[in-house]
């Protein structure tokens, strides 16, 4: 079973999903780092305020518990359904979900070990799951936040093309640049920031579904860490997931001020009073 930590403050709603790629063991670190913050930190009271956050630390368990059985297994990415036809196991959880399924960047093969977008859309019990969570909350998500690993990117819609970018993109790009640049004053490395499709185009990506179907105005996917691919050192953990967490109080910062009715009523009491 995957573990789930609701915060339920306010009104909105910020999503964060790590570990849909079963190798990616710095996506549940993250996750349950920032839980460990946001339950503990007393300043993280402020973090809280207005804002729900909704924290899926493992997306994929089967896949991520098959990458603890061996070395061998280690680099497994993808879920652990079986295909009977052909006997070759597992689903692309990123490629699988229901918006311009198959378009581009995947593959139609089963036994393809990194791509294979399934047999049709949804096809997997773990993006039905994330698919039927986020339209029940869908008006109130504002911000939905795919973690993966590697490379230090940080990316928008539309993932499924590099040809163009929603009318949107601007918004997107510069709270993108805000949470690098929080990330980069806490000492850690900036971000690269465009759309995931002028990065490489793959469709059936759980950003632009959320982008794209579900209505919510924020989606992005989070490569983290640069250098060590898949197999980030324990060790450096406690430097850089300090460093993402201000990152990650950037984004909230930016749907608090844009969306929470209690801010936007608190900055106009303020402006009545300066006005007395
Ligand atoms: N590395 C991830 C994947 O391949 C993220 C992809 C981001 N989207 C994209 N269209 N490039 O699933
Ligand atoms: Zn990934």
């Amino acid at each position: 079973m995957a573990a789930w930590i609701i915060f339920t403050i306010g009104l909105l709603s910020i999503w964060q999903v790590g570990c849909i790629h079963a190798r990616e063991w710095v996506a549940p670190a993250m996750a349950l780092y920032l839980i460990h913050r946001l339950a503990n930190d007393p300043d993280a009271r402020q973090e809280l305020d207005g804002v729900d956050w909704y924290i899926l630390p493992v997306v994929n368990p089967d896949g991520y518990e098959y990458t603890r059985t061996s070395r061998s297994n280690r680099l497994w990415r993808k879920t652990r359904s079986k295909n009977n036809l052909l006997g070759c196991f597992g689903v692309d959880g990123n490629r699988n979900y229901g918006f311009k399924w198959a378009v581009s960047g995947v593959s139609s093969n089963p036994c393809d070990t990194e791509t294979y977008a399934g047999p049709k859309p949804f096809s997997e019990v773990e993006t039905v799951m994330v698919r039927n969570i986020m339209m029940e909350n869908s008006k109130r998500l504002k911000l939905y936040v795919s973690l993966h690993s590697y490379g230090q990117y940080l990316v928008y819609p539309w993932g499924y093309t590099g040809d163009y970018l929603p009318k949107e993109w601007k918004k997107l790009d510069s709270l993108a640049r805000e949470v690098s640049d929080a990330v980069q004053r806490a000492g850690g490395k900036p971000f690269k920031v465009l759309s995931a499709g002028k990065w490489y185009p793959a469709a059936g990506g759980s950003d632009d579904f959320a982008f794209g179907v579900v209505g919510v105005p924020y989606s992005y996917t989070m490569e983290l860490t640069d250098g060590y691919e898949f197999i980030y050192p324990e060790r450096l953990l406690r430097v850089v997931l300090p460093q993402f967490y201000e990152g990650f109080k950037a984004f909230a910062g930016q749907i608090r001020k844009e969306f929470s009715p209690k801010f936007t009523e608190q900055r106009y009491r303020m402006n009545e009073c300066e006005n007395c």
